[in-house]
């Protein structure tokens, strides 16, 4: 094989409320180096409705998209002729912002005649971990976001196979949902997070979720309405603060259990080698999420590896790394490459095995 040429790619996100561009080099051995990541976060528009608001969402994405990928280019010290390639996130999100993000990096694909990748959002939190470290193919990923809650046997980028997903909501929209139900302000999983430091886990009893069912399915609907219900009577600071304790420790052993079970389904698939676990998403942030993973992998002789933490949440240093390793590979799209709102990593299993009912568009993830 040829070796691999050094690529610089200009990585473009804007399919939740972040707006964000990078520029990110990959070196022919595989080494990355972040040379700019500029995120512009439309938290401050969306808190006053408890969530995203996709109209407003997009509109913010117009208003700035031009100036992040500027300042991206410039805190580079590089212009459009440096670059090796451009990687946009083409689903799954919020469609209207999505089209924002891809319109413009085929337009500077266009103009500069450089190649274009249409990036998979989820791909993007999956190779994030190696922005900050080596980590070989394959790996085990926990990937737990606001929007994804799955359990993925990550062989490298486009060769993925889905172990377990979340039948109803994901563990980022449990944190948010009841922080908001606590009173705390969106997105709620930082905020919920503080309150419980220091509090006592035990306290408060809460539901544990799918305990008789096999496989690596998640399910956090249940965990969400039971604190709901105790937010509402409880107010003392203290019991304010066990509560969160609770709920922080209930959402990581879910979410520990889970990966236990998909570690056994892992090794019969690589045997003992490859005992790599990654976690990503911005509830890859949280302490005792890491904490918990962290014992898990160390009992069952796994290295473990999140993401720095500014690469947790949506950033798009993380997409133009699954660009550069998809242009490394000659995976290339076209200018006719689409935005998707669903866009499943492992699209067989999705259909196959849908744990949302399929919407008229398919299976969402
Ligand atoms: O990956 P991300 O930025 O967006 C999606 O692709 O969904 O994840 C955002 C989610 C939100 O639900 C937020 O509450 C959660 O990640 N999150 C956290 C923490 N930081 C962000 N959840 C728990 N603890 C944290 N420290
Ligand atoms: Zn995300």
């Amino acid at each position: 094989m040829s070796p691999q040429p050094t690529l610089t790619v200009l990585g473009i996100e804007t399919s939740c409320d972040e707006t964000a561009a990078s520029v990110v080099r990959r070196a022919s051995d595989g080494t990355v180096e972040v040379l700019s990541s500029i995120v512009a976060s439309q938290i401050a528009a969306h808190a006053p409705f408890g969530g995203v608001v996709p109209e407003i969402a997009a509109r913010a994405h117009v208003e700035v998209i031009d100036a992040v990928i500027g300042e991206a280019m410039r805190a580079a010290n590089l212009g459009f002729s440096d670059l090796g390639g451009v990687a946009a996130t083409a689903g799954p999100g919020l469609v209207g912002g999505v089209m924002v993000g891809l319109s413009a990096g085929k337009a500077i694909a266009l103009a500069r005649g450089l190649p274009l990748v249409a990036v998979n959002h989820l791909e993007g939190h999956a190779v994030s971990a190696r922005l900050g470290a080596r980590i070989d193919y394959p790996f085990l990923l926990l990937l737990v976001s606001g929007g994804h809650c799955q359990l993925l046997d990550v062989a490298g980028v486009g060769r993925c196979t889905r172990l377990g997903s979340t039948i109803d909501d994901a563990a980022g929209e449990a944190f948010d949902k009841i922080a908001k139900a606590m009173g705390l302000p969106y997105p709620g999983g930082p905020p919920l997070e503080r309150l419980a430091e220091g509090g006592d886990p035990t306290r408060f009893t809460l539901p544990r979720a799918l305990l008789g069912r096999e496989g690596c399915d998640f399910s956090f609907s249940g965990l969400k309405t039971a604190a709901a219900r105790l937010a509402e009577g409880v107010t003392d600071p203290t019991d304010r603060r066990d509560l969160a304790a609770a709920v922080q420790g209930a959402i990581a052993r879910q979410l520990t259990e889970r990966t236990h079970r998909a570690i056994a389904v892992y090794l019969r698939e690589h045997g003992g080698g490859d005992r790599r676990l990654v976690v990503a998403g911005g509830v890859a942030a949280n302490g005792e999420v890491r904490r918990a993973l962290t014992a898990l992998a160390t009992s069952e002789g796994f290295t473990f590896h999140a993401p720095p933490l500014a690469y947790c949440t949506d950033n798009a240093a993380m997409i133009a790394l699954a660009g550069a390793e998809r242009l490394a590979l000659g995976l290339i799209d076209g200018l006719d490459a689409v935005a998707r709102p669903r866009w499943p990593l492992d699209e067989a299993a999705a259909l196959a095995h849908p744990t949302h009912a399929p919407g008229r568009k398919g299976a969402k993830a």
